[in-house]
């Protein structure tokens, strides 16, 4: 059988395990041209909770689907050429064991990288650091570039990719141990809590000077805040906005827009990572180096079986994790 999680009803407000039931099916027919999957890492992200949402960029998980989210596996049978046993993809697999998906919905992976590795810096995750920093926002040595949920996944990778290109680098994170962690760990040159009083006086001190680039993950005040220190000709990178995901009504949109974009001449640019498919073999050539050199560390917090998928998505929400979230669901067979 095949064990899924099914989204019994879209939720409201903050997440909870009940929205969710774990069902068995029988194991899929492959049919001509068709590939089966075994699952082994299902890729945690905040975005799950927003394509629960009718304005999802990318069509609603409805009630009875099984929960969509990218995943890492191997494959168990084939019936198309272009993919054998034992290939390992990336794909979106769902919460589930198995999958039945065609070619043209998989990316063949390295099977000698480990799968924490594939699910994260080689991954959507650390593409996702890699377009923002270098493509979006266009980063050059020098500038000051502000990170925000700096200790989470995609942050803890942009904001090393932006040390690397030589940048003064700061990370916004909430509390104060994820604050050190960012700048000891990781070697960010400051980092900020968020959630303190004085945080936006704060972030005015940390860059006097103001901001080149912002590489945004959170939206809302944390958006608000960066905006009031925008140099001339700053660029903001709308990575993703989790402060919205998880509430019915979202925060205010910052009174500082559209006018502070004219005034300081800077560029508001949204993306996502699968618009820039044909420059990920180079994204990931550099990355492999960086990991390889040493210089860009990749940290992952892997949960251990299917039945823990949905409480650990709701500690990521919470802001319970330091890097990449994963559930490990099997192991690569050889
Ligand atoms: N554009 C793309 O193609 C693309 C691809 C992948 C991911 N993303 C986006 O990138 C962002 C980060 O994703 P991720 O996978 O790396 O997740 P993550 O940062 O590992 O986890 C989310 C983090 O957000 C922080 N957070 C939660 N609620 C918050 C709030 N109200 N205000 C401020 N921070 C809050 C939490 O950290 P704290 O403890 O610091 O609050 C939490 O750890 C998300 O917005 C996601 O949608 C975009």
């Amino acid at each position: 059988m095949n064990r899924q999680w099914i989204l019994l009803r879209t939720p409201v407000g903050a997440l909870s395990t009940q929205v969710f039931e774990l069902r068995e099916a029988p194991i899929p027919h492959v049919g001509a041209g068709q590939v089966l999957i075994r699952n082994l890492m299902l890729s945690l992200d905040p975005a799950a909770r927003a394509w629960m949402k009718v304005t999802s960029y990318r069509g609603q998980v409805m009630p009875g689907d099984v929960m969509h989210g990218f995943t890492i596996g191997q494959v168990v049978n084939s019936r198309s050429p272009a993919y054998k046993p034992g290939d390992v993809v990336e794909c979106m697999g769902g919460w589930q064991e198995l999958v039945l998906l065609t070619p043209d919905q998989l990316v063949r992976r390295n099977p000698n990288h480990s799968l924490d590795h594939l699910v994260s810096v080689y991954g959507i995750t650390g593409t996702t650091a890699y377009h923002g920093i270098f493509d979006v926002g266009r980063v050059r040595p020098g500038e000051i570039v502000l990170v925000s949920a700096a200790a989470g996944a995609v942050g803890s990778i942009a904001g090393q990719l932006a040390k690397i290109a030589g940048c003064h680098v700061i990370g916004i994170a909430g509390g104060p141990e994820k604050c050190r962690w960012v700048v000891e760990e990781l070697g960010f040159d400051a980092a900020l809590d968020y959630k303190a009083a004085g945080f936006a006086d704060q972030l005015r001190e940390a860059c006097p000077s103001g901001l080149d680039v912002f590489f945004d993950n959170v939206g809302g005040a944390v958006l608000d805040a960066a905006l009031a220190n925008l140099r001339m000709h700053a660029r903001i990178v709308c990575c993703g906005s989790v402060s919205r995901y998880d509430r019915e009504v979202p925060p205010p949109t910052s009174p500082l827009l559209p006018s502070v974009l004219t005034t300081r001449r800077a560029r508001m640019e949204g993306f996502v990572v699968l618009d820039y498919t044909a420059q990920r073999p180079v994204a990931e050539e550099h990355l492999e180096r960086w990991v390889t050199s040493g210089e860009l560390k990749v940290v992952a917090e892997i949960n251990q079986g299917l039945e823990h998928v949905p409480d650990a998505l709701i500690r990521l929400l919470a802001g319970e994790n330091r890097g990449k979230s994963a559930v490990q669901i099997g192991t690569l067979a050889h």
